[in-house]
Parts: structure tokens; C-alpha cells; sequence
């Protein structure tokens, strides 16, 4: 379908989703974050699609929630509607990976937004930030709790509470990005990473996903258990056989998500 506030490009196995509304920094309206769950839902629907990228602009991966369409609401609004609620919950349903490639600006719900996805690959120019106390409010979409699992509670306390931003050698160290990448690369470096996710077995790759997420949701002890018994569960997989007498044979595994 046709979109106003995103691209999206199908290319091989790999779907692009770039945020375009350049005007506003890829600010986060209703539109685009309906449009971008659209999207999302669609490339999990499509059996071509293997991996997402999800990208904004040289400039500004997004600088956050729309504050002019916010500016206009009071409580009774934001609850009613659950602002942002439906479209986070949607985007952590999708089961396939999501890589995030942010350069530029990634503040307040833009840097949520890149936390929602799977991992997120930067450009030397990218800047994290939670500058949402300089609006009087604070983070809505994870900012306080995903950055703190991501950072540790002395940073994300100092990023929440000053609002400052961090660069993106901070932010590699820090552990909120996987990797740092010249600008002029990002793009080549998250497809090339997007298509080596795209050779494996769907199946497992959904299992990985599944199995990491749970970590952020249960105890050590019920997250160890759920990852044994999914481990042993993929070898009712036609891949795990697959992959194993691969290796034995000394040949590239041919994975049929199966
Ligand atoms: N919402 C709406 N419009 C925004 C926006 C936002 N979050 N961020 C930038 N824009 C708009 C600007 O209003 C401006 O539009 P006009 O040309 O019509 O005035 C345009 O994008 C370009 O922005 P600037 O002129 O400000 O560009 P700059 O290079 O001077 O500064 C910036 C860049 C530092 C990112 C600055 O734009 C900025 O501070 N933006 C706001 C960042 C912010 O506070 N984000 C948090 C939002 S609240 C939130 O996200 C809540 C949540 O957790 C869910």
C-alpha cells in the first residue's frame, strides 16, 4: 500500500522501512507510527520478507514523539486514547528480526522507538537521548525502563534526569548499541548484517528472538528453563538436522524453514 511517512523498500529478503517525515525530524504522529505498524505487520505476513530494517535519515533517526501533536492534548486525551500504547505493543509483537539503523537524531520516543527494535547499529553521528524533562514530562515509550535494563540505572537516570545526549561511542560502550559504523556505511553495514539474518532458519531465528525477549520479562531461574526447553524443541526441525549434518559434511547448510 501507499505510505506518506515512510518507505518501504523490498529488496532480496530484506525489508527497509525508512521513517520520511524530513520536515519534522521523523517526528512520531499518529500517521507514521499507524503506517509503520502497517508495515511491520505486513513484512511479517510476507514470506519473502526474512529481516526489517527500520531507518530514519542522515540527520535524524527520529527526534522523538510529535511534540506539536501532543501540545494540543491534556490527560484526559493521551489516557483515553492510550497514546502510543497500541502501536508498542503491535511493533514488540512482530516475530521476525528488526534491525535498527539510526544516524542523526534518536530522542525521546525516537530512542525508544530504536530500542523496540531488536538491536540497533549506529552511525558515528548518531546521538541517544531522553530530553523529555526539558518538556515537562517524561519518557512514555520506554525510556525508563528498557533504557535501564539496556544501561543500567546510573546512566539512564543521568539521560532521563538531564535530558542530556549521548553520542554514539557512549552509547556503544554503554551496551545500547550493538555496533558503530562510519555514517556514509550505516546503510551497507545493516543490510549486509540484515541478509546474514536473512540465510538462517526463520524458524530459529524466531526461537532466538522469542527466547532473548523473555529475558527482559521473567526470573534467571524460568528464563534458563524456557531457553533449555526451546533449544531442545528445535530439534523436531528438519533445520537443526539440516545445519548439523551440514557441518559434518563440511558444506553450507540449505535451510527450509522447516
Ligand atoms: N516533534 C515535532 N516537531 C519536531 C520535533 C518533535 N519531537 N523535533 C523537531 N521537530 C521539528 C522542529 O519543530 C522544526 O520544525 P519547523 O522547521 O517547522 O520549526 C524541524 O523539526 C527541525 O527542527 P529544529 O529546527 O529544531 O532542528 P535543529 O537541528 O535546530 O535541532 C533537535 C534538532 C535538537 C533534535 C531539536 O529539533 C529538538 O530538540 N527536538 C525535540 C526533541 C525532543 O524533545 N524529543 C522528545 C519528544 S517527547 C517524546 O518523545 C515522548 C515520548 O517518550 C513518547
Amino acid at each position: 500500500m501507499a505510505y506518506e511517512t515512510i518507505i518501504v523498500e523490498i529488496e532480496d529478503h530484506v525489508a527497509l522501512i525508512k521513517l520520511n517525515r524530513p520536515d519534522a525530524l521523523n517526528a512520531l504522529n499518529a500517521q507514521l507510527m499507524t503506517e509503520l505498524c502497517k508495515a511491520l505487520k505486513e513484512a511479517q505476513a510476507n514470506d519473502k520478507v526474512r529481516c526489517v530494517i527500520l531507518t530514519g535519515s542522515e540527520k535524524a533517526f527520529a527526534a522523538g514523539a510529535d511534540i506539536k501533536m501532543m501540545s494540543e492534548k491534556g490527560f484526559v486525551d493521551v489516557f483515553s486514547e492510550d497514546l502510543f500504547g497500541p502501536e508498542s505493543d503491535a511493533i514488540m509483537s512482530i516475530r521476525k528480526p528488526i534491525v535498527a539503523a539510526v544516524s542523526g537524531y534518536a530522542l525521546g520516543g525516537g530512542c525508544e522507538l530504536a530500542m523496540m527494535c531488536d538491536f540497533i547499529i549506529a552511525s558515528d553521528t548518531a546521538k541517544f537521548g531522553q530530553p523529555e524533562i526539558n518538556l515537562g514530562v517524561m519518557a512514555g515509550l520506554g525510556g525508563s525502563q528498557r533504557l535501564t535494563r539496556f544501561i543500567g540505572k546510573s546512566k539512564a537516570m543521568d539521560m532521563n534526569l538531564t535530558g542530556r545526549f549521548m553520542d554514539a561511542d557512549e552509547a556503544e560502550r554503554s551496551g545500547l548499541v550493538s555496533r558503530v559504523v562510519p555514517v556514509k556505511k550505516l546503510m551497507e553495514e545493516a543490510r549486509s548484517v540484515a541478509e546474514k539474518i536473512a540465510e538462517k532458519s526463520m524458524i530459529t531465528t524466531m526461537a532466538i528472538k522469542e527466547s532473548v525477549n523473555r529475558s527482559y520479562e521473567t526470573t534467571l531461574r524460568e528464563g534458563l528453563l524456557f531457553e533449555r526447553r526451546v533449544f531442545h524443541s528445535l530439534f523436531a526441525t528438519e533445520d537443526q538436522s539440516e545445519g548439523m549434518a551440514a557441518f559434518v559434511e563440511k558444506r553450507e547448510p540449505q535451510f527450509r524453514d522447516k
